[in-house]
């Protein structure tokens, strides 16, 4: 072998530190996730890939109430992670007003729509579209119309994409669950799933109201940063939407109750949109249960527990509901 190109492989070895036990790991990663790449790219892969599983064993093998794991996003950077599964800017949503008033019943220690009855549509995917307001959006809008009428239907997020644009909305650039319902409140209804499919991308606006499926009567906020509001309207209205910033270590997450000290808590700050479906304790540890928008298989059946009464990652910065 040509001494110059030895030395090239071996200082490329040894740049990326990468082991044949690397490469297995990688390698049944790909198998699970069914992912095939180029042979460039597949060594870019095999480095990230590798930099987030240490960074993974690192904070499995630290007391931490969450685990993290290798998911569907496992060979991608945050970077690329937050260009493709994040609102692409951060949303400013200190325009929500607050408008709800607190039952002040007593509540339950926890509470679960997904136990409650059939209020909840399986876990959607997003796909590579910054839409998940749109998701947080259908999946609340779902579960009040079930607990009114006691008929579960899959809304459209499509619609959401393709045509809530004036009330502050981008499609796959953003937007928020508030300003969703305050479009289907003015629009006076949003379409099923099935008669306007989901796409990942947005197009023109093909809204028949004569298919409107699901109506907003009023769009309830709730007080920015009242924890207490979202615990009360859960626990005795129905699931809420919220939003949150995500940062490098929730795109990791497994199981537990995550919890953060690098996500901001403010109004300006919130990247993705949820839906809390529930709320509990483990050991002293006061958690919401949240459905996700990034597919049954990422975290718990594809929801996540985060914790409750600390305003985690703004959180509590502007979450709503609608009444039908
Ligand atoms: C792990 O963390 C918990 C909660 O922060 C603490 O109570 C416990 O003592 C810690 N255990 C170890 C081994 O550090
Ligand atoms: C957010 O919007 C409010 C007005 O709605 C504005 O006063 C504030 O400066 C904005 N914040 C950021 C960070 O853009
Ligand atoms: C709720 O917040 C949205 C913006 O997020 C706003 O347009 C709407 O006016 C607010 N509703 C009330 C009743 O204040
Ligand atoms: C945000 O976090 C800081 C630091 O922990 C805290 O002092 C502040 O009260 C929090 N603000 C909100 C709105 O939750």
């Amino acid at each position: 072998m040509d001494a110059l190109f030895f030395f090239a492989l071996l200082s490329a070895a040894s740049a990326f530190r990468l082991s044949e036990r690397d490469e297995f790991h990688f390698k049944s990663w790909m198998a699970q996730y069914n992912r095939v790449y180029s042979m460039k790219e597949y060594y870019e892969r095999l480095q990230i890939f590798t930099d987030n599983k240490r960074r993974i064993d690192k904070h499995n093998e630290g007391n931490h109430s969450y685990t993290m794991g290798l998911n569907q996003f496992a060979d991608m950077t945050f970077a690329e992670f937050q260009k493709s599964f994040l609102l692409s800017e951060p949303q400013n949503c200190s325009a929500t007003k607050g408008n709800y008033f607190s039952s002040n019943a007593p509540y339950p220690d926890s509470v679960d729509w997904r136990k409650k009855g059939n209020y909840l549509t399986p876990v959607k995917n997003q796909g590579s579209c910054g839409s998940c307001w749109t998701f947080s959006t259908t999946g609340c809008l779902e579960s009040v119309t079930a607990i009114a009428t006691g008929k579960l239907i899959p809304l459209s997020e499509q619609q959401l994409v393709d045509c809530a644009q004036d009330f502050n909305n981008h499609g796959c650039n953003g937007g928020l669950p508030s300003q969703a319902f305050e479009y289907i409140l003015y629009n006076k209804g949003l379409m099923t799933e099935d008669d306007y499919p989901y796409k990942a991308f947005g197009s023109e606006c093909k809204y028949k109201p004569e298919l409107a499926a699901a109506f907003v009567k009023e769009v309830v906020n709730i007080t920015a940063y009242n924890e207490m509001e979202m615990v009360d309207a859960v626990a005795t209205r129905n699931p809420v939407s919220f939003a949150f910033e995500v940062t490098s270590d929730f795109m990791h997450y497994e199981q537990g109750v995550y919890t953060s000290t690098k996500c901001h808590n403010t109004t300006d700050k919130v990247n993705h949109a949820v839906l809390a479906v529930g709320y509990g304790e483990n050991n002293g540890t006061p958690y919401w249960i949240v459905k996700n928008s990034w597919g049954s298989g990422w975290g718990i059946d594809g929801y996540f527990l985060i914790e409750r009464g600390k305003n985690m990652c703004g959180l509590a910065a502007c979450s709503s509901f609608p009444v039908v």
